[in-house]
């Protein structure tokens, strides 16, 4: 069932637990992470990034999304990842997704301020959330981002500029980085904690890949309702790819169904560990009391 992004994030903030919200690559990944989902009962956010919508087109993955969401009992959402292109956050708001993550930590503040809001009002009179990314997470994610902090403001600053810009949920630095973590990342959950004393708009913790389950914990102990994972994704799926085709190879037998068939598997467990250490499973009922 597709619901919109804002009904699972309050669901999430009142009931302490975070909506996973997995990159999907193509087909088999997206059915991957939504029979994670149906397993668990859990809610899910199928996030795309700019490099794969591109690659596919918007059109393919509005289509894909909608066939395999329609027809699943789990509540789903189609987010856009990290965009800084205002041309595309148009183009998926015209195909009728339900969120999307403006990126403008490129920007100066005046001028990231004065495009979200211009994102928001587009989108808002579409019915699309808008996840607003204002100083810049570390790490670089398909080809967008930096490896450094180039824009830092104080959680004062982010509230006023979400509140002026009436974005929906807020995407701050929380330590984490996107990517494989090189060394030990110093996290800040108490810096949730002070937005969620200035703010009701949901945090967003990115780079879930790599934290423990003490990490993820603390995190959704001090309030933030969305987690987003990528490259874990990435890593199981070729993982799961080789450990079939060492087989494959060993035997001489090449059957591309049963590659995809260990891939799905493969990917489908590794989302399962997620939905269970950020305590979404079983929260697929109070999303669908949430859109009656
Ligand atoms: P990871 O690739 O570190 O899991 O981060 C994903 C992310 O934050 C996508 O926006």
């Amino acid at each position: 069932m597709i619901v919109p992004t804002s009904t699972m994030l309050t669901a999430a903030s009142k009931a302490a637990f975070a909506v996973p919200a997995v990159n999907i690559l193509d087909n088999l990944s997206l059915r991957a992470v939504v029979a994670a989902a149906e397993e668990t009962e859990a809610p899910v956010i199928i996030q795309v990034s700019v490099k794969t919508v591109r690659s596919f087109g918007v059109r393919l993955v509005t289509e894909m999304f909608r066939e395999v969401a329609t027809s699943s009992p789990a509540p789903l959402s189609l987010h856009l990842d990290h965009c800084p292109d205002v041309e595309l956050i148009r183009e998926v708001v015209d195909a009728g997704w339900q969120s999307v993550l403006f990126d403008a930590s490129d920007r100066d503040l005046n001028q990231a301020e004065e495009e979200t809001a211009q994102v928001v009002a587009y989108a808002h009179a579409a019915g699309v959330d808008v996840e607003s990314e204002i100083e810049n997470i570390i790490g670089v994610e398909d080809g967008v981002g930096s490896d450094e902090a180039i824009h830092s403001y104080g959680v004062g600053t982010l509230v006023e500029v979400a509140n002026r810009t009436n974005a929906d949920f807020i995407a701050p630095q929380l330590g984490t980085a996107h990517g494989s973590y090189k060394s030990k990342p110093q996290l800040l959950p108490d810096r949730v904690r002070e937005f969620l004393k200035l703010t009701d708009r949901p945090i967003v913790l990115h780079g879930g890949t790599g934290l423990s389950p003490q990490d993820f914990s603390e995190f959704i102990h001090a309030g933030v309702s969305k987690i987003n994972v990528s490259t874990a994704l990435k890593e199981s799926y070729m993982r799961s790819a080789k450990a079939h085709l060492d087989v494959a190879s060993a035997k001489n037998e090449w059957e591309p169904t049963r590659l995809f068939a260990d891939v799905l598997s493969g990917v489908r467990q590794e989302i399962v560990g997620f939905i269970h250490m950020f305590s979404a499973a079983g929260k697929a009922d109070l999303v669908a009391e949430a859109v009656k």
